[in-house]
């Protein structure tokens, strides 16, 4: 397969990868021919799922701002993903101009491309890493250089967690991030599930096996679980457009669509 000019030298062109599928299903174009076909296969057996990648997107929004107005100007954003419209920098800058941002991502494409958006930015950084390595993360020098571990942050881990490597706890590496968060520090998280009312995510697991980050979804008790040692706030857990919603549209009559559950805790 050709290699585009603008690919990192290090990144698997041969596999789909989960950056590049969701890039796909949000309009993007840094993704190959190889994740475009397995995202049309998704797309025929599952139709739902651009819908899916938009209304966490504008989760991970609603998310965002709600951590702004509780005074968190400070972000480590866990499966940051390919920068695309609306980025928690330009989110959180929008806001409030000092407000800082580490993106995490092991995916070449998706850390090259936030490294040539942010060559100006100077509190907003993109690290290579796997997020369950958190000792690397939460040393690294940008994010030691970038976060003050001495004031609250925002840790996002949005459409993620469902990719951790089979064997690899959440609860685990969620507990070392919680760990290293100061109190009145907030997570947001959204995360895959079965418990809709449809087999389309059966189809979107059985399909992702193809790509290089197969999934794992969880039930609404296991993704509350991984709220432990924070408060969560209102709503708690609930289906991704329930959360905040800006508009009764935002809704819809159908909110088990998302295919996701999603919520917000704050360390006491
Ligand atoms: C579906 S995208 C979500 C992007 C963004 N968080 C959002 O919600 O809009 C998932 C991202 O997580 C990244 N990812 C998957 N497993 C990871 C891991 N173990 N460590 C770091 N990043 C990971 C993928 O490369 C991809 O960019």
């Amino acid at each position: 397969m050709e290699r585009p000019d603008w690919a990192p030298k290090d990144v698997d062109i041969e596999k789909a990868s989960a950056a590049r599928l969701y890039d796909y299903f949000l309009g993007g174009s840094y993704n190959f021919e190889v994740d475009r076909a397995l995202g049309r296969q998704i797309e025929q057996a599952a139709p739902g799922v651009p819908e899916f990648a938009f209304l966490n997107r504008a989760y991970l929004r609603r998310a965002v701002r709600y951590m702004l107005a509780q005074g968190i100007d400070q972000f480590l954003d866990l499966g940051s993903g390919i920068p695309t419209a609306g980025n928690v920098h330009e989110i959180a800058q929008n806001t409030n101009l000092d407000a800082r941002v580490v993106y995490v991502d092991n995916e070449p494409v998706a850390v090259a491309h936030a490294d040539l958006i942010l060559e100006d930015n100077p509190t907003a950084v993109a690290i290579e890493a796997e997020l369950q390595d958190h000792v690397t993360v939460l040393g690294h020098d940008k994010t030691r250089a970038v976060l003050d571990f001495s004031r609250p942050i925002g840790l996002l881990a949005v459409a993620v967690l469902h990719f951790l490597p089979e064997g690899v706890s959440p609860y685990e590496v969620l507990a070392a991030y919680r760990q290293a968060l100061p109190a009145g520090s907030y997570f947001a998280l959204s995360h895959l599930t079965r418990d809709v009312g449809s087999d389309q995510v059966d189809q979107i697991i059985r399909l992702y096996a193809q790509s290089q980050n197969p999934i794992t979804a969880r039930g609404k008790d296991d993704i509350a679980g991984m709220f432990a040692g924070f408060d969560l706030v209102e709503p708690g857990i609930v289906f991704t457009p329930l959360w905040h919603p800006e508009s009764p549209e935002d809704v819809g009559d159908h909110p088990d669509r998302s295919g996701a559950f999603v919520g917000v805790g704050r360390k006491p």
